[in-house]
């Protein structure tokens, strides 16, 4: 059978789909590490770390307020329009995401496993107060709980901190039914997530990486696809979609 023939089959059963920046930069929102990456222009550690946000919350709610600023300004592309209809027309699909943009719920996606939190979400550093928050800007920097008076943070990951209970054995259990999982726009270098892809291919899933650039992940793919996610996807599903021997899709 033709590769994508075979394709449409194995989309007959689960599908993984594992994101990075790189789906959102088509949507102008800043990669991390690609050229224009935002840890070319800030050190992570002095924003993105919990240490960095005790010694001073107000210059990391200044960074995570201009990037909520910026990703406000952005609108889903076609590569996360095309995962909300696959969504919708795969009969097991679940859509793992390192991004905090919002852009696959803006997109339609409805299930999404936020490995790494959300900008839109805040939560008090001193009580359990937490909620979905889409001012912009911000009343005031750094945000005050309206329940305590105390610190509300990005309820994103810092770099060092564990991810949200519950989130990343969902991933892991995904990752190890899949049988086909696509890897798109990550640079695939950062832990857990960057383990989702190996441990599905070591399952027997196949695993397709679809990036312009080279990954420490492209050796291990069955299919490399190096061309930005906001085309590449979509052509990709219309060409499963035209050769698929099912409905399924
Ligand atoms: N389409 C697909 N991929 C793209 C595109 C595009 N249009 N543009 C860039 N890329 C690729 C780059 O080649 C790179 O491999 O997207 C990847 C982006 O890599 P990173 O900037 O490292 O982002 P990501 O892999 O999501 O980072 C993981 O690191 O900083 C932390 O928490 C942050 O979630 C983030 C995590």
């Amino acid at each position: 059978m033709s590769p994508s023939s075979q394709l449409a089959d194995l989309l007959s059963g689960p599908v993984v789909v594992l994101t990075g920046a790189g789906v959102s930069a088509e949507s102008g929102v800043p990669t991390f590490r690609g050229s224009g990456g935002l840890w070319r222009s800030y050190r992570a550690t002095d924003l993105a770390t919990p240490t960095a946000f005790a010694r001073d919350p107000r210059l990391v709610w200044k960074f995570y307020s201009w990037r909520r600023e910026l990703v406000a300004a952005c609108r889903p592309n076609p590569a996360h329009k095309t995962l909300a209809q696959m969504e919708r027309r795969l009969p097991d699909f679940t859509l793992i995401t390192q991004n905090v943009d919002g852009l696959h719920q803006a997109a339609g996606s409805q299930r999404v496993v936020e490995l790494h939190g959300s900008l839109w979400r805040v939560r008090c550093t001193r009580c359990s107060y937490q909620a979905e928050d889409r001012r912009v800007p911000l009343p005031q920097l750094p945000p005050r709980c309206p329940r305590c008076e105390g610190l509300l943070r990005p309820d994103v990951v810092w770099f060092g901190e564990a991810l949200p209970q519950g989130v990343l054995e969902q991933a892991w259990a995904a990752a190890g039914r899949a049988s086909v999982m696509l890897v798109v726009g990550t640079s695939a270098v950062v832990e857990p997530a960057a383990s989702l892809p190996r441990l599905a291919k070591a399952r027997g899933a196949y695993l397709i990486e679809i990036n312009p650039e080279e990954t420490p992940l492209s050796p291990y793919a069955d299919e490399v696809i190096r061309e930005p996610a906001g085309q590449a996807l979509p052509a990709w599903w219309q060409q499963i979609n035209l050769s698929s021997s099912q409905s399924v899709l």
